[in-house]
């Protein structure tokens, strides 16, 4: 199964995946990264890994719909099978999540449909709430929105602010973004709905 990881920025999302792969019995690799900021840390990481790197900067087109028509000219000439959103700081629009409907998944800080959008951290900590997390999910028109395969949940303490608290969701994005895509790769996933069924039980 050939990835196409898309990112805007760190990638430490993208290096839990790069790491991932490279174990012998993962049924994926990763076949581009790609970044719409020419600077993102990601792509040094993904190159420091011999991975193919492209840049296709949102500033060098008219509309969305031409930035995202290179965004998948791109990912085609690849041979990519599923798309792995991974800090990736554009919204999408309908055509492009129609055009990669069900092979487009997304990791967001928190526990949807808690706490879309941005600054999670601060939302989960104004809210009060006692669990925080993170969830990948397969990508609709709407933000942050879609079926939900995997979700993970930490505790948020007492003396939390946002930078512990990302912390502590984000080594468990580092879990589950690689889980995830190793359900997907292995034909475990079919979308019913609103929902995902996993074959094989639930993780
Ligand atoms: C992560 O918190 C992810 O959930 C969100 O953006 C952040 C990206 O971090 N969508 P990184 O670039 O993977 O380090």
């Amino acid at each position: 199964m050939r990835l196409g990881v898309l990112i805007s920025g760190r990638g430490s999302n993208l290096q839990a995946l790069i790491d991932a792969v490279a174990a012998a019995d993962f049924p994926a690799e990763i076949a581009v990264v790609i970044s719409n900021e020419s600077d993102a840390y990601g792509l040094q990481r993904a190159r420091a890994a011999g991975i193919a790197t492209h840049t296709v900067d949102h500033r060098d087109f008219a509309s969305r719909a031409a930035f995202e028509d290179a965004l998948t000219a791109a990912l085609a000439a690849r041979g990519v099978e599923l798309v792995c959103l991974a800090g990736f700081m554009r919204l999408l629009t309908d055509g492009f999540v129609q055009r990669w409907w069900d092979r487009l998944i997304n990791i967001h800080p928190s526990l949807l449909p808690a706490f879309r959008g941005l600054h999670t951290h601060r939302q989960v900590l104004a809210a009060g709430v006692r669990f925080a997390g993170c969830t990948v999910h397969f990508v609709r028109p709407a933000m942050d929105d879609g079926p939900i395969i995997v979700q993970a949940a930490v505790p948020v303490q007492a003396d939390d602010d946002e930078d512990r608290l990302a912390a502590r969701v984000l080594a468990a994005e580092h879990q589950i973004y690689p889980l995830a895509v190793r359900l997907f790769a292995d034909g475990r996933l079919r979308v019913e709905g609103a929902r995902v069924i996993v074959r094989g039980g639930d993780v």
